[in-house]
Parts: C-alpha cells; structure tokens; sequence
C-alpha cells in the first residue's frame, strides 16, 4: 500500500511543478498584458477585472490545450500503467469464515460395495450437446464411464453378480420415463436391486409445460422459464464439494429452465432461484422456486437427482459431480484436497516498460502473504533467465533488485539462460555450456539451485522430446521434474496428461487465461468480463475444481503492468473458499511430482505422438527433424509366420526401403513392443535416414508387435495413418515353429521338456514352464489380438497375409501387398524368386543365376508334430479360430484361408 503511495506522489511531482509554473503566470499576467497593450491604440485605461477576463482566455485556449498536450506525451512515454483500471481481488462471500462440511460429506455407505465405481451414460443422440458436456465433465475427472444412445436397448448392467454401474444418467429425462415397459423394470430392478442413484436433466422442450406431471411421479413441472439469483439448500445431504449460502446474483444462462412443484416428502430442494421478473411485494421476493429437486426414493425406493437446466450454469457442474458421489454412495468422489502451483516465467526476461518495478514487487510479497492464510505452503515459483538482468529502465532493474533481496521468499527454478529454445541446439556441448552460465548466475546471486525442477521456454524439448534437453538437464542441474501443456496436447486441456522420461517426471501444465502480452485489464482479449468470468465459476475456476494437482503458468509481465496475475489468483482463490469445501495446499513441484504419479500410476509411459500431426509441435521440434523419418508401413508379425521372408522380398523392391539393422536386435527394431520405446522418437527416427535423392516406401518389420498389449495403441499414436500387414498361419503350426525356434537357441527350458510337456503345463508346474507356455501358445490367439489392432486401426489400414500362400506362391502374395500399399509402378517378381529343391523355400535370385535363401533358421528341418499335440492345440485353439473366422468376414476377408478351414474340421470336438 505504501509502495503504491509512493507512485503515485512520483507520478504527481512533475504535474506539482507544472502547476506552480501556471500560478506564478497567472500573478503576473494582469501586469503584464497591461504593459503589453499600447496605451496607443486603447487610449482609455483598460479595466483591471477586463484585462483578467482576457488572461483567463488566454489560458484556456492556448496554455491549457499545451498543458494537456505536452501531458499526453509524457504519459504516453513513462506510464503505461492505469491505475485507475488496475483491478482489485474483491470477491467477497457472506460464509467465508462460517461451516465448511456438511456431516454426511464423503457420501459412503455400506451399498457401496456392490457396484463399479463407473457412470452409465444414456444420451439422445452421439452428437447432442448436453450429452457431450457430460461426457467432458467425467474425463476431465477422470470418471468411468460408458455412453449408451438411449431408446435402444439396456445394456448388459451386472457381471458375476455385480453392478457395472454405480451411477445412472438421463441426458434427458423424458427417454427414461418413456422407456417401453420392459426395459424400464429391468432398469430399476437393477437400481434397486444395486441401490444404484439416477440423474436426469429435464431436456428443453419447444412447447411450454406449466403444472404438467412427470409421467408417473407426485411432481409438476412448468418449463422454458427464464430465472436469477440462484441459491442452494443448506440442509442438503448431497453437498459436498459445492459449499452452500452464497447466491449466484443476476440473470442464470437461458431462457429454458424447468422448476418443479411437488406435494410428497419423497422430494427436497437442492437449488433454488427466482423468476427474472420476480420483484415480489415491497422489495420482499416470492417464494424461491426450485431448479434441481432431490427424490430420497420414498415414493418408488429409486434414489434420484432431477436438473431443471443442463451444465452451462457452471453451479450445476459441481452439484452434478456431488450428485455422483451421494447417488454412488461415495464411490465416485473426488478428493477435496487440491495442490496448487503458481510458476512465473520469465523472470528478468521482458521488453523495457513491461517488466516489473519495486512496487510490484512488494505488491507480489504482500498478495503471496494473503494467499498464504488461504494456501498452505504457498510461495510463488520463479524461473530466471540470467542474461536479461537488469535489461530494463531504471525502475525496472530496481524492481530486479528488489526480487533478489527478497530471494528466501520466493521458490526458484531455472529457465534457459538466454531464453533460447531449447530444440534450436543441435550441440549438447552448446547446450550445457548456456545452461551453466545460469547456473553460475545464481550462484553469483545467491539463487538456490537444487529444486531439481525446471521449464523450457515454449515448452521446447519437453515434449515432443528433444533428447539433448533431458541430457544437458540431468548432467547440469539435475532435474528431476518439469511440466508443459503440451502433452499430448495444449487443446482440449482437459487430456492433458503427464509422463515420466529418462528419470525426469514431466507435469501437466494449466493455463489461468494470461499470457505474455495481456498486462492491462482494459485490453484483455474479449474484455475483463471474459476473465471475470474465468474466475467466478468458468474456465480458470473449474480447472482447480477438476484436477488434483494444478501448476499455473505465468509470466513476468503479469505482475507488472496491471498485476492480472496478482488479481487472477488471489480473486479465484476466494471464489473456491465462497463455493467449495475444497482444501488448497502447495508444495515444491517435486512433492507436487511424487503425489501425481501415486495418484496416476498408468500415466509413468510416455506416448509418442506424431510431432507433425500438431502445428505447435512442429514449431518446437528441431528442423534437422523430419516425418519423413517414419515408417509407412509396418510387418506386425506374429513371428514364425514367414515374416523374415517378407522382410527379404519387400526388400528386394527398389523403391521400398528398411530401417538401418539394429546392433541388438538385427532386422527388426522392436520399438513399440519393448523397453526401446523408453528411449525415445529420436532413437526410433534415426533407424531411418532420409534420403534427399530418393523417396523410398519406408518400412518396419518387427514380429513381436502383433501380440504386444501395447503395441496398437502407441503406433497409432505416432503412425496413425501407417498400413499395417500380418501373416497368419495355422496356430498350432506356429506353437511348434516356435518351440523349435527357441530350442534351437539353447533355451534351457525348452531342451528339457518335450513340446507336449509345454503345452500341456498346469497351473502347478514350475514358474519358467508356465510362462513359457504362454510365450508359445498366446500369439496364437490372432482373433484377440487383431481386435486389439482394430480398435486403435481401421480395416483398410490391415493387410492379413496367409503364411502358406507366402511359402507356396510369394510371387502372388508380393503383388497383392503392392496392389494393397498403393505402389505403383508394381514391381515384377517374377525373375526375383525362384523356389529352391534344396531349401524347399522359395529363394531370392542372384544375376539371374545363383539364390540366396534365407539362413538355416528358417525353414528348418525338425521333426513333425506329434497327432496328439496336434490334436490338443486344435481343440485349444477352436473358440479363437472361430471368432477369426467371423472377425475375417466382418473385415471383408472373401477367402478364409484353408489351414483356417483344415483347423476347425479337424478340431476333436
Ligand atoms: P520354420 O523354420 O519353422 O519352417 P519367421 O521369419 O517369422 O521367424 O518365420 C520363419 C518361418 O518362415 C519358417 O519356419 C518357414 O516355415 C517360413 N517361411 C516362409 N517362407 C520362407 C522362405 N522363403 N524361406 C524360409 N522360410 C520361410
């Protein structure tokens, strides 16, 4: 406050000499202006109370207008701050200080232990709005939950005894009560049978309902109202995020809202509000109608919470939420305790008149002590960048001074030295070196070092991954934390996700609507309402409200200027403690870091994205990059299937071109399916260098992706447009291959049990025989896996290959995977293969003389199957075989392929 006096007796000093100078004319100009005028031409004396007249005139139009100009100027020049705009955090609530929980607030009961903690969702239709808003709301809070387009049938609601779902919703209401009859028993039988809750939305309806009756149910609704001044029912049992005894003012979003009239105990308030045109009697307002009613289940023993309105009344987001929790009883909570983080880059950084002074400073340490009370633990998180100390006006450098006093006040990261990008270096010695001139100006300063936290401008390097960074990072300041916005990406913010890298955890980042240049609330794109709004229950608000851990960014400039960063914080932070029972704490954002990943376990594995399938990805990623670095296609395996040979043939074609050979693992790089995948794109791309005098058709071959788990989903995530080829043959066949395969490599196992004993291990037999069974007979299960490929692929994408074909005719089998991969002009393979008497295989030809066979593992000479495995492995095999079939017709698979056929016809039934 003091500081801000201050400024503004500075701004006043040189208007308070401007002023004397005004006075001082005016004492003399009377006596002036009367020795001025000739006594010549006004023979008679002027009179004294005229020649003030004229003074006063010539004031006002000449001295003031310059006075006013030459003002302008000097504002234009020194202050770019209006003060009389800066806005002030004065969000007040009545109940700030009073009850903050309800009794009842975690909602658990003892029938929570009969259903999954997940959400039925019935909607209208895929695309309706509402049914969209809700869908976003449960994946913003990471809730379970399956859609269902209501109006056709239920789907199956129990497994093994068990509810499937804990929560029932009604995009809108009316397609439960009109359910034809046998589904509506089944469903609450289910509800009341599993103590399962319903929430339904009265849907906007075209015609005006006044009193009509929900069809069924002791309550009247009158629709399309408009209404203000929404408030909640304190004695509710289903608040518990949403705190009650504040009341939104002023007109509720649309013109649609249904309230409800009932006579039966069943029903009690949840929400009320007014009619807009409700000015009651003598100021006194009428009864509140209510918006949202709760039914305790009195009337039916189906507990329900009907909504008179959708979500874009951002209350009904929280109440929705609270009604998941109490209707699931307790099982689809949120936690209440949020962590929050407030980074402020750039610090130092900043064009002249855009940076901050002293008085923002103590303007930041006095926000940070009030936030403080209503925070825990919290202390604004600053990243330098050395190189721009004291860049800015006298007052500005000042202001970096007065940072530096105060240095134990604050928590530190570091930033790039220079700011640069870190994705621009192509030299990691260039890169450590810059990132150690930082290192060495906080030591000069006394800026402590060791959060093992840091961010890279534009989040450059972090994701998509620049190896360099993450290097120069561990070996210079030993991170082990950052975050960004961009994984997977900045839009919709609500998947933002995190991941862990080479030992370096990597935070999603929220945004609070700030950015670099909005410093003056009069300019804040879409106006102050926009960010008012934001705060008070919008964007900035809910992301708090949604995600346990929150780390905001912002910059330097914020808290200069307009300080809209001091205002944004401390204003949504009061707007929380007014509206949720919601517990803010802060922690250092390596604590942040350990809480996030023991709450989100499945999100350690990063998955790499196509850098190029992202604008702003493109922007930070090294222009020595290039897609063209990927794959076009893919040979999934399964292995034994005659993938080798495919591998050779294809690479026979002179315009289709393999990844360089692995030193581990020859051929085939085995990226998605194995610990290769931690390493990185960078590693995967450089298997394939791009060469700038031809395009080649590039390629991968790896066998063991057909049956990874995770396989199909990171390749779609980095090659979603990638074709895709398997080869199959009979199962059994393959088991066998297999068998003599990793027999033939010594495996000890294998060497010591017949391919019968394998087969037919137990669950009781020793561990290394079990999971070499799996090994050998899970791929086989093609049916399963192929699923899982089409869930991530499209048909189109797959071509299936059929081993035996491949053995018998690859000169046909070659021609179809170029009609399939579109190459053009086709390749003739006919002079190219040649079956060989000796290998029995067919054989690459050499000048047209001379083959070359493939080596000796493969197309072995082993002895064949016993009838009995055979046998055994058929009749394992059939339920897969089966569903292969059907899955081979739906896909447009005209042939089934004979072995597929001799399998099933000879299974032992
Ligand atoms: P066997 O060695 O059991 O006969 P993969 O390359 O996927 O490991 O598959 C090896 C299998 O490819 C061999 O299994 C063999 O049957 C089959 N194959 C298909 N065409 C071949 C060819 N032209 N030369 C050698 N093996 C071939």
């Amino acid at each position: 406050m003091t500081n801000f006096k201050m400024n503004i007796d500075k701004l006043r000093l040189p208007l308070l000499g401007k002023e004397a100078t005004i006075k001082r004319k005016k004492n003399c100009m009377t006596q002036c202006l009367r020795n001025w005028i000739p006594t010549r031409l006004f023979p008679h004396r002027i009179s004294n109370l005229k020649i003030l007249i004229l003074a006063v005139l010539i004031v006002v139009l000449i001295i003031i207008p310059i006075y006013y100009y030459r003002l302008s100027q000097f504002d234009l020049k020194y202050i770019n701050i209006n003060y009389s705009t800066r806005p002030t955090p004065n969000i007040r609530c009545s109940m700030i200080n009073g009850p903050r929980l309800p009794q009842n607030h975690d909602h658990k009961t003892e029938a929570r232990l009969r259903s999954d903690p997940k959400v039925l969702v019935f909607v209208e239709t895929m695309y309706s709005k509402l049914g969209k808003d809700i869908a976003e709301l449960l994946v913003h809070t990471r809730i379970k939950y399956k859609i269902e387009v209501a109006g056709k049938s239920v789907p199956v609601l129990t497994s093994l005894d068990k509810g499937k779902y804990g929560v029932i919703v009604f995009e809108n209401l009316n397609k439960y009560l009109q359910m034809d009859k046998w589904n509506r028993e089944l469903l609450d039988k289910y509800c009341r049978e599993y103590f399962v809750g319903i929430i339904g939305f009265i849907n906007p309806s075209e015609e005006t309902l006044v009193g009509a009756e929900l069809k069924g149910f002791p309550i009247f609704i009158h629709t399309n109202i408009q209404l203000k001044d929404a408030a909640l029912n304190a004695a509710s049992q289903i608040l518990r995020l949403t705190r009650p005894g504040e009341t939104v003012w002023g007109p509720l979003p649309g013109d649609d809202w249904t309230i409800f009239q009932a006579n039966h105990s069943t029903y009690e308030p949840l929400e009320w509000a007014h009619k807009i045109d409700d000015y009651g009697h003598e100021g006194l307002m009428k009864t509140p109608l209510t918006t949202i009613v709760q039914d305790h289940g009195l009337f039916d023993n189906i507990q329900r919470v009907i909504f008179g309105s959708g979500l874009k009344f951002w209350l009904h987001r929280l109440l929705f939420l609270d009604s998941l929790s109490y209707l699931s009883h307790g099982q689809l909570s949120l936690s209440l305790e949020r962590k929050f983080l407030i980074d402020i880059d750039d610090i130092f950084v900043g064009d002249k008149g855009t940076r901050i002074k002293p008085e923002d400073v103590s303007a930041m340490l006095s926000t940070q002590r009030r936030i403080q009370n209503m925070v825990p633990g919290f202390k604004f998180n600053l990243g330098f960048s050395g190189k721009y100390y004291q860049h800015g006006n006298p007052d500005e450098d000042k202001g970096d001074d007065l940072i530096l006093e105060n240095i134990d006040e604050f928590r530190w990261f570091s930033h790039m030295w220079n700011h640069q990008q870190p994705h621009l270096y192509d030299n990691l010695t260039q890169l450590i070196d810059d990132m150690n001139l930082n290192k060495n100006f906080a030591k000069e300063k006394g800026i402590p070092f060791d959060s093992g936290y840091s961010v890279s401008p534009h989040h450059s390097g972090v994701y998509p991954a620049h190896e360099l960074l993450y290097t120069a990072w561990k070996r210079v300041w030993n991170i082990r934390v950052t975050s960004t916005e961009e994984y997977p990406h900045l839009r919709p913010a609500r998947l933002r996700r995190g991941f862990i890298h080479r030992n370096i955890m990597v935070l999603p980042r929220q945004t609070c609507g700030l950015f670099t240049h909005t410093i003056y609330i009069d300019k804040y794109p879409g106006g102050r309402d926009k960010l008012d709004e934001s705060i008070q229950g919008g964007e900035l608000f809910q992301t708090i409200v949604y995600n346990p851990i929150n780390i905001f960014m912002t910059h330097m400039s914020n808290y200069g200027n307009d300080r809209l960063a001091l205002y944004t914080f401390e204003s949504v932070i009061k707007f929380l403690q007014c509206w949720t029972n919601i517990k803010l704490s802060s922690d250092t954002p390596l604590q942040l870091a350990e809480s996030y990943f023991k709450l989100y376990p499945e999100e350690t594995d990063p998955i790499w994205g196509n850098p190029c399938d992202d604008p702003k990805h493109q922007k930070i990623w090294s222009k020595n990059k290039s897609c063209d670095s990927l794959p076009k296609f893919l040979v999934i395996g399964p292995q034994k299937t005659g993938t080798t040979a495919l591998y050779t043939f294809l690479s026979i074609h002179p315009s289709i071109a393999s990844n360089l050979p692995s030193t581990e693992t020859f051929e085939e790089i085995q990226f998605f399916n194995a610990n290769n995948y931690y390493k990185g794109l960078d590693w995967y791309m450089n298997f394939f260098p791009v060469d700038v005098n031809s395009s080649r058709y590039m390629f991968e071959k790896s066998a063991t992706y057909f049956d990874g788990d995770l396989v199909p989903k990171r390749v779609h995530a980095l090659l979603p447009h990638t074709k895709l080829v398997t080869i199959l043959i009979s199962p059994a066949k393959r088991a066998y291959s297999w068998y003599q395969h990793i027999k033939a490599h010594g495996d000890t196992i294998a060497n010591n049990y017949s391919f019968h004993q394998v087969i037919t291990a137990g669950d009781t037999a020793p561990k290394p025989l079990r999971e070499l069974r799996n090994r050998c007979l899970n791929p086989g299960k093609y049916s399963q896996h192929l699923e899982r490929w089409l869930t991530y692929f499209p048909p189109q994408q797959l071509h299936i290959i059929d081993g035996e074909i491949l053995k018998s005719n690859p000169i046909e089998v070659m021609d179809e995977l170029q009609k399939f991969l579109k190459i053009t002009p086709q390749f003739n393979y006919t002079g190219h293969l040649r079956y060989d008497e000796k290998k029995k295989f067919y054989c690459q030809v050499l000048n047209g003389e001379r083959t070359k066979c493939l080596g000796k593992s493969k197309g072995r000479h082993y002895p064949p199957m016993e009838e009995k495995s055979l046998k055994l492995l058929q009749r394992y095999y059939l339920s897969h075989n089966t569903a292969l079939v059907k899955l081979l017709k739906r896909i447009g698979m005209r042939n089934v392929p004979q072995w597929l056929q001799d399998d099933l016809t000879d299974s032992p039934t």
